[in-house]
């Protein structure tokens, strides 16, 4: 993706999500880590950028304020999932619930941005299958995008011990 690409979707996410992006807790998921050294306010923006690139580059006709905003709730969990050791259930397995649960507290929620936040962990919560295209695109997009940041992670990991 160009710069150009880049900003453009910037501007697209920014004018339909300015009230989500400047949020209290928004900002304060800048401090919170989810995968190697970048934040989940960065993963989110991260996410909903492939997102519509995924709608674009395969010409998929979806709501796109709505994935776009449901796309940057996605892990709006609001805590360091990498504190209090291990969690039963893990984390996996509950966070989807607990940003869907935040984000209708905290924001006009429609029934595609539910949807987005409730089932994007699919298919580790194989039970919550995606009942719309937007959830499906960010489905994926958050699997690439995850994938990406934690080999990244790794690598760093790998670059510091070498040195
Ligand atoms: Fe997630
Ligand atoms: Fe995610």
């Amino acid at each position: 993706m160009t710069k150009t690409e880049r900003r453009e979707y910037m501007t697209e996410i920014n004018s339909a999500a300015y009230d989500i992006l400047g949020s209290e807790n928004m900002q304060l998921s800048k401090g919170f880590i989810q995968h190697g050294s970048v934040s989940v306010y960065e993963h989110s923006v991260s996410v909903t950028v492939m997102c519509l690139r995924l709608a674009d580059l395969f010409h998929i006709n979806a709501d796109r304020r709505a994935m776009i905003r449901g796309a940057l709730l996605h892990d709006y969990f609001l805590y360091d999932w990498h504190e209090g050791g291990l969690r039963c259930p893990p984390h996996g397995f509950t966070h989807a619930e607990t940003a869907m649960r935040n984000a209708c507290r905290d924001f006009a929620v429609g029934r595609k941005e539910r949807d987005m936040i409730y089932c994007h962990m699919f298919p580790l919560n194989i039970t919550r299958v995606p009942g719309c295209r937007e959830s499906a695109i960010l489905c994926v997009a958050d699997k690439l995008v995850s994938t990406e940041e934690t080999v990244n992670g790794f690598a760093e990991k790998l670059a510091k011990s070498a040195k």
